[in-house]
């Protein structure tokens, strides 16, 4: 049997690191801020290309850019929209001054323990202004580092198993992880955040693409050792862990230069540290060769139970650019106990929760099921619910005041207590670790993690406050039972309003 359908590999690394007890997980472990790793990869005795940023807006409304399911016709992008892209995917937009820390700087889109272990690289033809190339993305700078001079899509192409989008691609960009930079504080359990803050970047890299009208798919499917080899990077260390085609033009021409097995130096991570139960499920979830790779490819339709209950409707309005809403983004970090209203929650669920173009989805429908601990929304009884998505409506689980049990599925931290929702997503991970072998890990909690970057955006530019939480897992497939008995959490949002003096 092929080592991505030897499925047990993937149950031993998620029980092992569920909340609290999971047997992968040291409960000792201490991580102390100063410990912090430096938050970006940097090269050594390599050219760059600075990257200015358009600070003109595109005029697209957050709502509509994280909404649309329009399929743009072809489109390069030029060096200035792809720096406008990356700057509005993993720039800083922020810095905070913390005592005993000095000043941290924030980026685009939210991440746990605002750690940033995700890099970005670019694999490109020649497009207006940036030759051909392989860069790394340096969000400290604005600038892209050199790694190889030259066009190297035919070789991503190769590794898609000849994907049509990336076949069609001007632009490709990579994500990887630099595992160490995120273990140290959350040991094993930080190959979930891969995916978590993946999706989250990616939620804005969807959304201002959109906003360009650049088309964009993602892709999750595709043989991991070569993508390795082409970023020059230790897969034990940093791995290649998704593919993001941006534009569409004519289809690439296959030949690939030599591929060198140097590239420029970089910086080593401050800490070497290898959590081999992520190396593990990482190697697990590998792909091997572009035969497995396109038999891999066979997207997944959910069905989800879609009982009519509580029929959403109006909406609320927002003319917030998607720009302006990246921008101001951030984690909340105290909500008011005021309520939230159900035309906002509508909004939020309404516009977040399909039109992602995947290799590995059905129409851009999400794999996760959606469920809701309504604490203090007005027009709507505080009480459990299920999001019926093809129906926009709310399916009525249990009824009464569960703040306390917000609190406590949130890790019982105050945030999901005083939050005005929590949000649940939820997978049948059974379902898609037979469809996907356990590659369906790594896509689970992606697709996940891209509707709750969305939703940070939607709340935000709804003048809410949002927050990704992590959970107690079993607890939360307790509390939602029986309606969620063989669904697995993936990913915990809250939303409500900002207390004022934070
Ligand atoms: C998946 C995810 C889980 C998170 N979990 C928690 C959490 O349990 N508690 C918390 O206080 N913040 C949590 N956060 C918020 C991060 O700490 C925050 O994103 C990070 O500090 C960066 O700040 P920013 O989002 O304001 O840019 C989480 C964020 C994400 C994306």
């Amino acid at each position: 049997m092929l080592r991505n359908y030897e499925i047990d590999a993937t149950w031993h690394y998620h029980n092992g690191t569920k909340h609290p007890n999971g047997m992968l997980l040291n409960r000792f472990h201490v991580y102390h801020p100063s410990h912090r790793p430096t938050p970006y990869k940097v090269y050594k005795n390599t050219s760059s290309i600075e990257l200015t940023l358009d600070k003109n807006p595109t005029g697209v409304l957050t709502l509509d850019a994280i909404s649309s399911q329009e399929s743009f016709g072809n489109t390069t992008p030029d060096l200035k929209t792809l720096a406008k892209i990356l700057y509005c995917s993993a720039g800083i937009t922020k810095k905070i001054k913390f005592s005993g820390l000095g000043e941290v700087d924030f980026r685009a889109a939210s991440c746990t323990g605002a750690l940033y272990h995700i890099e970005i690289y670019i694999v490109c033809g020649n497009i207006p202004r940036l030759d051909a190339g392989v860069y790394h993305f340096d969000p400290k700078n604005m600038r892209l580092d050199v790694i190889r001079h030259g066009d190297y899509r035919g070789l991503v192409v190769d590794a898609t198993a000849n994907e049509q989008s990336a076949r069609e691609a001007p632009v490709i960009l990579i994500f990887t992880d630099v595992f160490s930079r995120n273990s140290i504080k959350y040991q094993a359990r930080a190959y979930r955040h891969t995916f978590w803050d993946s999706g989250t970047i990616l939620a804005n890299t969807l959304a201002i693409s959109s906003a360009h009208k650049t088309p964009t798919k993602i892709i999750a499917g595709f043989t991991d050792a070569p993508i390795t080899k082409l970023l020059g990077v230790n897969p034990i260390q940093e791995a290649p862990i998704l593919i993001l085609t941006l534009g569409r033009s004519e289809p690439t021409a296959s030949s690939i230069p030599h591929l060198s097995d140097t590239v420029p130096d970089s910086v080593p991570s401050d800490y070497d540290i290898e959590y081999p139960e992520i190396t593990q499920m990482h190697d697990a979830s590998s792909l091997l060769t572009p035969d497995e790779v396109s038999s891999w490819r066979v997207p997944l339709s959910i069905k989800k139970s879609q009982n009519t209950g509580i029929q959403l409707g109006d909406k609320a309005e927002s003319s917030e650019l998607i720009e302006s809403t990246i921008i101001k983004r951030g984690s909340t970090r105290k909500f008011s106990l005021e309520s939230i209203t159900l035309e906002q929650l509508t909004t939020i669920l309404d516009k977040t929760t399909h039109g992602i173009n995947t290799d590995f989805s059905v129409d851009g429908e999400s794999l996760s099921d959606i469920y809701i601990i309504a604490n203090a929304v007005d027009g709507l009884e505080p009480g459990s619910y299920y999001y019926a998505q093809k129906n926009n409506s709310l399916e009525k689980l249990r009824q009464g005041n569960f703040r306390n049990a917000s609190g406590n599925l949130g890790l019982d931290q105050d945030l999901p207590y005083d939050a005005s929702v929590t949000i649940f997503f939820m997978t049948d991970l059974d379902k898609i670790l037979k469809h996907f072998g356990n590659r369906g890990y790594r896509v689970a909690q992606l697709d996940a993690a891209i509707t709750a970057g969305k939703m940070y955006l939607a709340s935000y530019s709804l003048g809410l406050g949002a927050t990704g939480l992590t959970f107690y897992d079993d607890l939360v497939t307790n509390f939602f039972s029986p309606h969620a008995k063989d669904k697995e959490p993936m990913f915990l949002m809250a939303i409500g309003k900002k207390e004022k003096s934070t």
